[in-house]
């Protein structure tokens, strides 16, 4: 059996944290007078908490001290994590456990590629910390998505070529980082936004065996 390399964002993919992600960054934006929709938070999906920060500030044209903008940083964070903090195995995405569970049966290498310093606590919360081989996460990494540095790392640590990469992202950054990578890409959510992915699916509901044996397959 040919070995790939499955590479995996964790927030809006793995785990449903996204949604914690935007409610922290909506509360913080409002809370300086930015306003904030779901759309906005569309470009703030799999960037780097500080990258967030600064996108945030540029909207509403602030500047702050270096020790305003580390308050503001702590307390995204700390928002996020009481969320986090009550997070259970319920959070993990429809079908993630089966479509972990059929990559292992076939042998597949499998990496974490997060934008998040929080990813390795949240993975041994929703119990899913053994599943990777390889995690790169938001400690690891000097350069955001779309640069492809996180994916690149996760196929190092796999061993396996990145053109034998394949990435599954619900961010287009991500998205964009894998297809620099020259790995395949599928988007995980909305086809309209994620529209340079390989592939989109809405979720891995609609994501069957036979079509992951056939990424596995494909030479
Ligand atoms: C990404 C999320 O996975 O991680 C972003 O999509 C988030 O929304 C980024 O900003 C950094 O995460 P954290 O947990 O280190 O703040
Ligand atoms: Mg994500």
């Amino acid at each position: 059996m040919p070995k790939k390399g499955f590479i995996f964002d964790l927030d809006g993919v793995i785990v449903d944290t996204a949604k914690y992600h935007y409610f922290a960054w909506k509360k913080l934006a409002e809370s300086i007078g930015v306003s904030f929709t779901e759309e906005d938070n569309e470009h703030l999906k799999g960037v780097s908490r500080i990258k967030s920060l600064e996108t945030i500030l540029q909207w509403g044209n602030i500047t702050l001290s270096d020790e305003d903008f580390q308050e503001l940083i702590t307390r995204k964070n700390e928002d996020y994590l009481s969320f986090v903090n009550t997070m259970t195995k319920a959070e993990i995405l429809p079908e993630v456990p089966r479509v972990f569970q059929f990559l292992k049966e076939q042998n597949q290498p499998m990496a974490l590629g997060s934008a998040s310093k929080n990813a390795q606590s949240i993975l041994k919360k929703v119990g899913l910390f053994e599943s990777f081989q390889t995690i790169v996460d938001g400690t690891k990494v000097t350069k955001a998505k779309p640069d492809p540095e996180v994916f690149l790392k996760a196929a190092e640590g796999l061993q396996v070529a990145p053109k034998d990469c394949i990435v599954f992202e619900d961010a287009l950054a991500g998205i964009q980082a894998a297809n620099t990578a020259g790995m395949l890409s599928i988007g995980i959510g909305d086809a309209v936004i994620l529209h340079e992915a390989n592939y989109v699916f809405k979720d891995f509901t609609e994501i069957s065996n036979e079509f992951l044996y056939k990424l596995i397959s494909a030479s």
